[in-house]
């Protein structure tokens, strides 16, 4: 009989079959082009840090898109990178809060989402790693991120509750009186209630509201792979065009 797993163990499984695949990404990388990882930020995320710390001699560096995460790496001894020092990544590891059938991702419930499009855009391969709680058929159950220059947030918030949607400005854990603050200096609106059948055109379409900085659909850049853990074990998953 299978045992069932709780979510922090079907994180820590999914991560640990991601540090499988990159070593084997690694052995087939060519010896004479240093091997740079890029890795995403949250929960899931974290504990692929961990797994791979015990691996970072592989490496010439690793760039990653949160404070918090470049924390935790520069504590394991990884040498840490800019996204400006890169032009090319073999792979970006990152979670994500919902994934649909085709790959695309919404993203940015830790907030960091912008620095993870950012590094993902420099990715030949994007590995999502998540547990089976994060696939669903369509975008949009989990609120979406948009990252907001805070002086156009009330303009913003306009065009977004337009959609129909329900918004909110998202406040510092354990202190509802802050204004959660990205590492980019900017807020982040939370909207609610969106059903997002066409990920792409709606990725787009609220990127050109100005004030944006950027937003959680990931949509033009989505996974190439998906490592999902389950109960039973993790599988593996590729995306084409
Ligand atoms: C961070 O901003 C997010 O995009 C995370 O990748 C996403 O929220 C998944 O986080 P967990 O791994 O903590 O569920």
């Amino acid at each position: 009989m299978v045992k069932p797993m709780n979510q922090d163990e079907l994180k820590a499984l999914v991560a640990q079959e991601a540090v499988k695949e990159v070593l084997n990404m690694v052995k087939s990388h060519p010896k004479n082009i240093p091997f740079v990882i890029g890795i995403g930020t949250g929960s899931t995320a974290n504990l692929f840090i961990d797994a791979l710390a015990p691996h970072r001699e592989l490496f010439a560096g690793a760039v990653s898109s949160s404070e918090a995460s470049a924390a935790r790496l520069e504590k394991h001894g990884f040498v840490l990178m800019q996204a400006n020092d890169i032009e090319f990544l073999p792979v970006y590891v990152d979670g994500a809060d919902e994934i649909d059938p085709q790959g695309n991702m919404l993203k940015g419930g830790g907030g960091a989402l912008t620095r993870e499009k950012i590094i993902a855009q420099l990715a030949k391969t994007f590995i999502c790693i998540c547990d089976d709680t994060k696939a669903v058929k369509t975008l949009g159950a989990f609120p979406l991120p948009v990252e907001v220059i805070p002086l156009a947030y009330q303009q913003v918030s306009r065009e977004l509750t337009a959609l129909g949607a329900r918004i909110t400005l998202r406040v510092q854990k354990g202190d509802t009186q802050k204004t959660f603050m990205t590492d980019n200096a900017a807020w982040i609106i939370d909207v609610h209630g969106l059903r997002i059948d066409k990920p792409a055109e709606l990725e787009s379409w609220i990127n050109q509201i100005p004030g944006v900085i950027c937003n959680g659909i990931f949509a033009r850049r989505k996974a190439d792979i998906l490592l999902m853990s389950n109960s039973l074990g993790v599988t593996h998953q590729e995306f084409k065009d």
